[in-house]
């Protein structure tokens, strides 16, 4: 398994991540869920109406944390929309759950990518290791 489709794994079985954006000089974070590996990118979803999307194409650094097992993964970076259908249909078949909300083709859904990613993996009984992407 590469080191990004660990990141993925990770973010997968954690269920639930923390995505931090900035917003002026007030960080911001809320839950997600969506992750996907694509073209050896990684990739999350949001909609283009919510404040996380106008934060990001204002600021595109952003950090995830995730927690699972005793171990904690933080994901740091900038996260860069991509608007390309296939994409977009990639990420909706992934999570049919969100085809009640979302389209390919709508003007709402957004997937963004990391650029510059750097993973580290923590846990209090073992060393940190750091994956870049
Ligand atoms: C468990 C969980 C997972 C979520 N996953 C996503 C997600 O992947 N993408 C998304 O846009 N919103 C997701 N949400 C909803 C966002 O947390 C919510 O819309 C949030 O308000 C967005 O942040 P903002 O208000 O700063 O834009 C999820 C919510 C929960 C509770």
């Amino acid at each position: 398994m590469s080191d990004i489709e660990k990141v993925c794994k990770f973010l997968e079985e954690s269920g639930t991540y923390y995505l931090a954006t900035v917003d002026g000089d007030q960080p911001r974070v809320r839950p997600f869920g969506t992750v996907m590996v694509y073209e050896g990118k990684l990739y999350i979803q949001t909609g283009k109406v919510k404040p996380v999307s106008h934060q990001l194409s204002a600021n595109p650094k952003a950090e995830i944390c995730a927690f699972k097992d005793g171990k904690w993964l933080r994901v740091s970076g900038e996260l860069i929309n991509d608007d390309r259908l296939e994409v977009k249909t990639a990420m909706l078949e992934k999570y049919p759950s969100l085809r009640a909300m979302y389209s390919p083709e709508d003007d709402n859904t957004q997937v963004l990518y990391f650029r510059n990613g750097n993973a580290v993996f923590s846990s209090f009984t073992a060393a940190p290791e750091t994956v870049t992407f």
